[in-house]
Order: structure tokens, then sequence, then C-alpha cells
């Protein structure tokens, strides 16, 4: 029978004895499972845990700054590092899916390497990783290791010789909300949906410019904040917006015009391996629409995505 304090005082001890008095790098997402890692060694190991967040240009609007500060205010000695122009650029003009996730991969690791370079003698790395992501990564040798090449589990560059740190590998999801709630993170945080390591690059379907990520953060804010408004979001395990790849003709006064589609996306999963898609109120999709449509600009048409996985996927790329 798990019990978080338990699990906390033994895996203090754990972290203690493992890494001593040296210095831990850990990259902090924004999502649960880093973030609950992070107070952990923080609470284990002090200053010596250094914490790097980077902003891939590619997070929901705001977020960034948002996350960040409340990083900060968790006491949690923390860099951020604005790569957002280094990714967008090599993003540029690539529209397949998987390309995309393989330039993130590779333009994380590189920025996160030269940030770990900077930490003097820094001898260990620690993630976030959970029991899902460790059998995922066992198991992914077979064909659906290239359906989605999801998670990063092992894929550490060589040259950091780095030795590895991952105090949740043995819990499962739910676990790692209730450590993260024993040990003081807000509710509003470990109640934060999911969101793709590569960001809102796969929910702009060809290729990204910088307007296009301005537009989906727009749409998705909008969204996101009217679900929370209504009181939708912790109904929904996964929401989002997906901007898609052509233009629609609309009318505005007596003038057509010929611009942007955007599909919403809201579902109901447990680990999502299935999903079905949730079933929000008429009122509410209205007003969302109206919302997107008078505020957005280059946006005049709104879709809701009515499949459920399988066979489509959450994302759309
Ligand atoms: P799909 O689209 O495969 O998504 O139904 C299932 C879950 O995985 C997330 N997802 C990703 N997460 N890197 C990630 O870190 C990725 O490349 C990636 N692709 C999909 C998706 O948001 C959903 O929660």
């Amino acid at each position: 029978n798990f019990t978080p304090k338990a699990f906390v005082e033994d895996i203090i001890t754990e972290i203690r004895e493992k890494v001593k008095d040296e210095k831990v790098v850990l990259g902090l997402s924004g999502g649960v499972d880093s973030t609950v890692a992070a107070v952990l060694l923080n609470k284990a190991i002090g200053k010596n845990l250094y914490c790097v967040f980077v902003n891939n240009g590619l997070l929901r609007k705001n977020e960034f700054q948002s996350v960040l500060d409340q990083y900060q205010h968790m006491g949690l000695n923390v860099k951020g590092v604005d790569a957002s122009d280094r990714f967008l650029s090599e993003l540029a003009g690539v529209e397949d899916p998987e390309t995309k996730r393989k330039i993130i991969g590779r333009v994380f690791i590189e920025v996160f390497d030269d940030e770990a370079h900077q930490i003097e003698d820094v001898k260990f790395l620690a993630q976030g990783t959970i029991y899902p992501d460790v059998i995922e990564s066992v198991s992914v040798k077979g064909p659906s290791a290239t359906i989605k090449s999801h998670h990063n589990v092992g894929g550490l560059p060589d040259f950091m010789k780095l030795q590895i740190v991952e105090p949740l590998r043995m819990l499962f999801k739910d676990e790692v909300r209730r450590v993260g709630k024993s040990l003081g993170i807000n509710d509003e945080l470990l109640g934060r949906h999911p969101f793709p390591g590569p960001g809102l690059s796969i929910r702009i379907l060809g290729d990204i410019t910088p307007e296009k990520v301005r537009i989906l953060q727009e749409v998705d804010s909008i969204f996101i904040n009217g679900l929370k408004e209504h009181g939708l979001y912790d109904k929904v395990w996964q929401a989002g917006a997906i901007l898609l790849p052509v233009n629609s003709v609309g009318v505005m006064g007596d003038e057509r015009t010929y611009e942007k589609v955007v599909a919403l996306r809201a579902v109901e999963s447990t680990d999502g391996m299935t999903a079905d898609w949730v079933h929000l109120p008429y009122d509410f999709l209205m007003k969302i629409s109206n919302e997107i449509i008078n505020k957005v600009k280059g946006v005049n048409r709104v879709v809701y995505d009515i499949s459920s996985k399988p066979p489509a996927t959450i994302e759309w790329e």
C-alpha cells in the first residue's frame, strides 16, 4: 500500500546516499513529473540541484514566464533559458511530424548540454521518468517505436557522461500527484493537463512560423481559460487547439475573408493510450467559437474534433 509520506522519507535518504555532495542538473518542463522530481531533489540536496527550464518557443501563451515564476516561488534553484528563436529557425520550412520531433529533441539536447557545461563539476542528471515511461521505453522496441517517438528515456547523449537519478521511476502518475501534494505543490500545478514535449509544433499542421505560433497560442488560451472559467478543465483529461493548414472562406461585414481554420480537441482518458472525445456543452462551444473568431485575427472558422482514439490519435501529428 503506497503512502506518499513514507515514500518521500525513503527516497530522500536514497538520493542523499547516492548523490552525496555532488551537483545534479535537471531539466524542468512545466509538467507534473519533472516538477515533483525537482521538489523532491531540492528537499534532499538543496542548492546542489541546478534546474534548467528551456523555452522552445512552442509553449502555451505566457507559459514560460508564469511557470518560471512559480518555480522560483517554490524555492528551486532554476535558470530559465529562452531558446525560442533557435528552435523556430531550425524548424523553419519543416512539415513532416517526425522530423519536427527529431529537430526539437536535438535542439533541446544541445541547449541543455550548453547549460549543463556551465555548471562546474556536475556529476548527475536527474529526470522525472515515471514507471509507465520505463515500461514504454522497454516495450517500444517493436513497431510502436516508430509510431511516435514520444519519450526520451535513456536518450542522453554519451558526451554528457552523467550518472542518472530518477526518483520517480517506480511510480504511477496518480502516485506522483499524491507525492506532489504531500510536498505542498499546489493543486493547479498538479492538476495540469498533459502537454507534449514538442509543444504546439505538432498542433500546427505543416510548417511552423512565428505568426502561426502566435495565432495558435491565442486560440489555445481562449479555449483553456474558457474551460477553467466554466468549471470544465478538471473534467477533461487533455485539451488543446490545432491550427489547420487550410484557409476557408468567411464573411465579415460585406467583405469576404479567406482565413485559417482551427480545430478544438478535448478528450477523456486514463493514460492516453485510448481516449474519447468529450461532449462539451453546445453553449460553451458556441461561446468559445465566437470569442476565437472575434478576437483572433487570421481565424474565421472553428471546428470541434469528434474522433476517438483509436483509430484517431489525440494529437493530429
Ligand atoms: P497520441 O497523439 O499518440 O498522444 O494519441 C498520446 C499522448 O501523448 C502525447 N504526445 C506526446 N508527448 N512527445 C510527448 O512528450 C511527443 O512527441 C508526443 N506526441 C504525443 C499527447 O499529447 C497525448 O497526451
